[in-house]
């Protein structure tokens, strides 16, 4: 199956949770902004050095950077081919207009846009709670998600695991506001464009995932 999916969702609402389940399932492309920032930080480029003090205060990196990341990975043929998943991009109202025209030009468009709902007061404790493997980037939780076998890995078998810098509560309070501000006016934008499904995401990840795959199947037939 092929699809051009955006997964959105405030921070620790289940993103990354669900495309890995989606990617094992169905092997799309998995396009996380956050992700491309970390690995960029990680390896001290100039985009990674610049991206850093936005990331670091839970601010939104700028536009013209993130936009530029996000058309030339949508430019790559794997995408062309499988489709992709979005994960945290568009974040705002600017970003959606520039991924249209991105999407217009090469004559493709968005077959969902998956929200996964979720109370923010539920995300602080989530968050300080993700633990991720070093290796393969798997992500757990240390109350609702653990790995099957304390400190190994279940995808790599790797014990080394580590917390991401913004996951920090003083942090999280502000990646939470300036992602709320940003997320209705989103919804609707979507909303109006009829590609919409909001899903809850205050269940167990597998009854998460059974609805993710219905709208998956429904965008298909
Ligand atoms: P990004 O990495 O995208 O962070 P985020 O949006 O804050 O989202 P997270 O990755 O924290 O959460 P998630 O929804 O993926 O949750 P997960 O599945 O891990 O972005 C980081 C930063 O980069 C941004 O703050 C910004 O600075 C910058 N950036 C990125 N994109 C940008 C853009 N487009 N424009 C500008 N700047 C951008 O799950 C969280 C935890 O909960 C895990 O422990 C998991 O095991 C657990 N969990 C998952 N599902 C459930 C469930 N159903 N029940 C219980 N626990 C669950
Ligand atoms: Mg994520
Ligand atoms: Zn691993």
């Amino acid at each position: 199956m092929a699809f051009n999916l955006i997964l959105m969702g405030l921070p620790g609402a289940g993103k990354g949770t669900q495309a890995q389940k989606i990617d094992e399932k169905y092997q799309v492309p998995h396009i996380s902004t956050g992700d491309i920032f970390r690995e960029a930080m990680a390896n001290k480029t100039e985009m990674g050095l610049a991206a850093k003090a936005y990331i670091d205060k839970g601010e939104l990196v700028p536009d013209e950077v993130t936009n530029g990341i996000v058309r030339d990975r949508l430019s790559q043929q794997d995408v062309l081919t499988n489709g992709f998943m979005l994960d945290g991009y568009p974040r705002n109202l600017d970003q959606a207009a520039a991924l249209d025209k991105m999407l217009a030009d090469s004559d493709r468009h968005l077959d969902a846009v998956i929200n996964i709902d979720v109370e923010p007061s539920v995300l602080v404790d989530r968050l300080s709670a993700r633990y991720i493997c070093r290796v393969c980037g798997a992500t757990y939780n240390r109350i609702s998600n653990p790995t099957k076998v304390e400190g190994t890995c279940d995808v790599c078998g790797s014990h080394d695991f580590y917390q991401r810098d913004d996951d920090k509560p003083e942090t999280v309070k502000n990646r939470l506001a300036v992602n709320i501000k940003m997320n209705t006016p989103l919804v609707d934008y979507y909303k109006n464009q009829n590609v919409l499904h909001t899903i809850n995401g205050e269940r167990d990840i597998d009854l998460v995932f059974k609805d993710v795959a219905d709208v998956l199947q429904s965008v298909n037939d």
